[in-house]
């Protein structure tokens, strides 16, 4: 049904050349979106007519303008805009943590956030009618974790700016949602369970998770994201959601 009412509309996605942006290009590719995808290396799928793939960094301001003033050119209206670049580093004791790696943090899963919430808030007034932004949020928005301070201040962050920007749009057709995905097997997953105690005590947790394969699959999540954004059946109330958990 979601996948019906997605075929043929735009989507971008940042972070797409692996883990869950990469699944969402490949789900929403074979759903028949048409993508802007970037990231600083190669996205998973190449340039094409249905396609545009670019490497930038998130930070970049002008190199984000110039991607949005491309993708719109490409395919007209942008429908769907994902902010999902984003890092856990600096992972460590915020007494260990160095200002430089919590600057370039911040600016990656912060600003590069509000950089591309900016871009696809003009381009949806430029253009008028209906858009939807989804920020990709962690349960580490609400939850404290020793160890990732830098990591739970950014996704705060991002819950809270994705609010303002609702408040502000409020008037126009822009919905916008800071969604936590739950748990999914990705890199970022790899490198947490690799991590020592006395750098993130709660380690043992996210092996756990591992042997008893409790996350949620990439494809949940594509599915799940699809109906916020085109489904009006399974349209949240909320701007700060969080997934459910995929296997009960
Ligand atoms: N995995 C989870 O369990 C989980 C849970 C909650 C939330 N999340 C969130 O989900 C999102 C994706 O996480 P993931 O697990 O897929 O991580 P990942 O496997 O480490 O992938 C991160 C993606 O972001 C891109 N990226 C990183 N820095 C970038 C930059 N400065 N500019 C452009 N692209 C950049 C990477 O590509 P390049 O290196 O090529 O740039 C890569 O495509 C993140 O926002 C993360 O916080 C993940």
């Amino acid at each position: 049904m979601t996948t019906e009412l997605a075929a043929g509309k735009t989507a971008v996605i940042t972070g797409a050349s692996r883990g869950l942006g990469a699944a969402l290009a490949e789900s929403f590719a074979a759903a028949g979106l048409r993508l802007g995808l970037c990231s600083r290396s190669q996205p998973v799928l190449p340039d094409s007519d249905a396609v545009l793939a670019e490497c930038l960094d998130v930070c970049d301001e002008k190199r984000v303008d110039a991607f949005a003033e491309r993708c719109a050119e490409r395919f007209g209206t942008i429908d769907l805009w994902i902010n999902n670049a984003g890092v856990l580093e600096p992972v460590s004791p915020l007494r260990d943590v160095a200002v430089e790696d919590f600057r370039r943090h911040v600016d990656v899963n912060l600003t590069g956030v509000f950089l591309g919430t900016r871009a696809f808030v003009r381009h949806v007034r430029a253009r008028g009618g209906e858009g939807v932004l989804i920020n990709i949020s962690s349960g580490a928005a609400w939850n404290p974790y020793a160890g990732w301070s830098a990591y739970c201040a950014a996704k705060s962050g991002v819950d809270r700016l994705t609010e303002c920007v609702q408040a502000e749009e409020a008037g126009t057709g822009l919905r916008c949602h800071a969604v936590a995905p739950g748990v999914i097997d990705t890199d970022m997953q790899r490198f947490i369970r690799e991590l020592p105690d006395e750098r993130f005590p709660d380690v043992e947790r996210f092996r756990e998770m591992k042997r008893d394969d409790t996350f949620n699959t990439p494809g949940f999540v594509a599915r799940e994201l699809l109906a916020i954004a085109f489904d009006p059946a399974a349209r949240p109330e909320e701007v700060v959601l969080r997934l459910p958990a995929e296997k009960g």
